[in-house]
């Protein structure tokens, strides 16, 4: 990291700041001594301009639509690895040896079951809970069984905490599966692969064999790759900032998954898929264009616009490409949903609305097409987000811990309530 220099101004106080230049991408302005030196506090609500650390581990340029982990485009690392390559190089900053890989999927595969006990914790859920909220629950209890692993101060502590939580999280999303549908858990088989164990255990039954289809297998698992990290989005910011308090791993993971829940973020998906089945058939989608440009309706195109992404999103075009080999696959010639999506997307992205705001498909856009065809419905989808995002937040909140000058995150406020005044007694109120 490269530094100048540079000057604050603020009315007749002025002083010299560092500008730090990353390897890529916007420089930063220091801007830690200004209330110090001024009395005043920056004011940047959805922190538009902030950066809120030094990564090294996702790099974002939105303009012109490049993800990059750990410096490798996203394409090349969907085309040519698989999920646990993407997680080792996540976690460790390189892609893995031949023989680094083999030791890692045996590491993951080893910690795929979790507490038997676990199992009597689901049964206290309805079973028409959201899988979301079991997954908050479930994942948050994961502290009360694994108390060897919570140790944040303990490096091997950390690592035992980030392998569980890679490997019973795939476990956790399908027993949420399994629960809300009244079917037998599935057993974790360490004879397969991270995703095709997973779809095992989430569409296996004890009545009958089940054989995982390889080509879809191999879809989900660049979907897991997709979705594994994306710098300091919303979920990844709420664990670094609960973890910053010094709170146990897994309990940070939890806060991440409750952010993700959300419809702007990872809630997305599912949002997208039911908003292509309100639209219903392609004559309707004037009517849903319309409705998204007015300003008085609330009603935005889910799938569509990003905070970062200026241009068409890096992911949803190899999601789009994965969508159309998964329908292929499963021999689905015509998907009413996926025509309304190719043709919104088309009138969209010649639309002056669109175009002048610069919104594109995102990630979600053509995701929910995909997973439904794959058998899973539409309240699973975030979950599956959640599932592949796990690393990511896991790889961030390590390098947070690691970092020397870790503090607990406290922002400010821009305080506009009442001015002190005097409390009054509830017989002159
Ligand atoms: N449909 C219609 N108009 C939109 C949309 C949309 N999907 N997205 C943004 N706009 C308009 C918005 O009304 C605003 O217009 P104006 O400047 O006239 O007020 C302008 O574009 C900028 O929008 P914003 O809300 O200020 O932008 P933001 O950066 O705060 O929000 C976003 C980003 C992703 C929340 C937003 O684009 C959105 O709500 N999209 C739909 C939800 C969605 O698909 N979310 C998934 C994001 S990708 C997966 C993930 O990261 O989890």
């Amino acid at each position: 990291m490269t530094a100048s220099t540079g000057t604050i101004k603020v009315g007749d106080t002025s002083f010299e700041t560092n500008v730090k230049q990353g390897s890529i991408g916007p420089s930063v302005i220091d801007i830690g001594a200004l209330y110090g030196k001024t009395g005043m506090f920056t004011y940047d609500p959805g922190f538009t301009s902030t950066a809120s650390c030094e990564s090294q581990i996702t790099y974002i340029d939105g303009d012109e639509g490049v993800l990059l982990y750990r410096g490798y485009p996203i394409d090349q690392v969907a085309e040519h690895g698989d999920f646990l390559e993407t997680c080792y190089l996540l976690l460790y900053g390189e892609l893995p040896t031949p023989a680094q890989k083999a030791d890692f999927d045996y590491r993951v595969t080893r910690h795929t079951m979790v507490h038997e006990q676990m199992a009597r914790f689901f049964q206290g859920f309805r079973r028409d809970a959201h899988p979301m909220a079991v997954m908050v629950a479930s994942v948050g209890a994961l502290s009360a069984f694994y108390h060897d692993s919570t140790d944040i101060s303990d490096p091997t502590q950390r690592m035992i905490a980030s392998m569980r939580m890679i490997a019973k999280i795939p476990t956790l999303a399908a027993m949420a599966y399994k629960y809300t549908v009244g079917q037998p858990f599935v057993y974790p088989k360490n004879n397969l692969d991270y995703t095709s164990n997973f779809l095992n255990m989430c569409f296996a039954v004890p009545c009958e064999d089940y054989k995982v289809n390889p080509i879809l297998s191999r879809a989900l698992d660049r979907i897991f790759i997709l979705h594994a990290d994306h710098e300091q989005n919303a979920s990844t910011s709420t664990v670094r900032l609960a973890g910053s308090s010094g709170a146990n791993p897994f309990a940070c993971i939890a806060a991440g998954i409750a952010c993700l829940w959300g419809p702007s973020h990872g809630g997305a998906n599912e949002a997208a898929l039911k908003m292509l089945g309100e639209i219903g058939s392609v004559e309707n989608i004037p009517k849903f264009i319309a409705k998204a440009k007015d300003k008085n309706d609330p009603f935005r195109l889910m799938g569509f616009g990003h905070r970062v992404y200026k241009n068409y999103d890096p992911r949803a075009k190899i999601m789009q490409k994965t969508a159309h080999e998964v329908l292929n696959e499963l021999g689905i010639k015509d998907d009413p949903l996926l025509d309304v999506a190719v043709e919104l997307e088309r009138i969209a992205l010649h639309d002056d609305y669109f175009v002048e705001k610069k919104l594109y498909p995102n990630i979600d856009f053509y995701s929910g097409i995909t997973l439904k065809a794959m058998g899973f419905p539409t309240s699973m989808f975030t979950v599956l987000f959640a599932v592949a995002r796990t690393v990511g937040w896991i790889a961030q909140w390590r390098e947070m811990i690691e970092d020397p000058g870790q503090r607990i995150g406290r922002p400010r406020q821009l305080y506009t309530g009442a001015p002190r005044r005097e409390y009054v007694p509830p017989s002159k109120r």
